[in-house]
């Protein structure tokens, strides 16, 4: 991921940086399909650590860990607060993360080890080509994307994640009877990102703390500073429409 100043990777929030055009925090965006098969890094040798198509044995051990259902995905989990306790309120299923970040992969894998949660696993990497090849459509009980990068400068919008191919792709990832989670403090992005998901044929079922199912989420990382410093956020659940209307 470059380092420009639309695109910041930290997740400490500075008051006085909240939502401001010039900041540009937050997750998502830029065309990094093709570092998972051309990176020259060696791969994390940490027991909950996955690289698929990056050693050998990963891609069939990441297909068995998606098979186990309830399944959760986060994708840009950053700091795992949010990772670490989705899997603690889960046992029963399989949680795994994405990050582009090592620092935040490698503390994942390591915290949930040191933890005991056995039902967690990390990527290290754009969750996007992995969900396409990896993941069947229709698997997961529920996504989660947490604050992701407004990409604030309007030559940078095509690095949002939600354009219609994300969008299309949750619709695909998440189960005839599970939702998609999502949480921002940008206003604008939160519109966009409704009207996005909406076209890509999800439904939005409930929004604000006033939703029993997002009013019991945890709390990511940013989600904390932005209640520290008394930051509004938007809580978005979305799912499929019924087939009953
Ligand atoms: C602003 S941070 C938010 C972290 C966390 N979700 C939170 O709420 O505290 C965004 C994180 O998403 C990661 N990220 C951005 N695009 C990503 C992608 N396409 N796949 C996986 N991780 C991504 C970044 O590296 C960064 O650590």
């Amino acid at each position: 991921m470059s380092s420009t100043d639309d695109h910041r990777d930290d997740t400490d929030l500075d008051p006085t940086e909240v939502a401001s055009p010039r900041t540009g925090r937050g997750l998502m965006g830029g065309d990094l399909d093709r570092r998972v098969e051309t990176s020259r890094v060696p791969p994390l040798a940490q027991a909950r650590v996955l690289a698929p198509f990056r050693r050998d044995g990963d891609e069939e051990a990441t297909r068995a860990f998606v098979a186990h259902r309830p399944l959760h995905i986060e994708i840009g989990f950053g700091r795992p607060h949010y990772l670490l306790d989705l899997a603690a309120a889960h046992p029963d299923a399989h949680v795994l993360g994405f990050e582009i970040k090592r620092r935040w992969v490698a503390a994942a894998a390591d915290r949930s080890e040191r933890l005991g949660l056995a039902n967690v696993r990390v990527i290290e990497g754009d969750a996007r080509p992995h969900l396409e090849r990896l993941v069947p459509p229709g698997s997961a009980a529920g996504v989660h994307v947490l604050f992701p990068d407004p990409w604030w400068k309007k030559k940078h919008h095509k690095k949002r994640v939600f354009n219609s191919e994300f969008t299309a792709l949750m619709a695909r990832t998440v189960a005839p009877d599970g939702a998609l989670y999502v949480k921002t403090d940008v206003e604008a992005y939160a519109d966009l990102i409704v009207e996005e998901l909406s076209a890509a044929g999800l439904s939005l079922a409930g929004s604000g703390t006033s939703d029993a199912l997002l009013a019991a989420l945890p709390r990511s990382h940013r989600e904390k500073k932005c209640a520290e410093f008394n930051v509004p956020i938007h809580l978005f659940r979305f799912v499929h429409p019924s087939p009953l209307g």
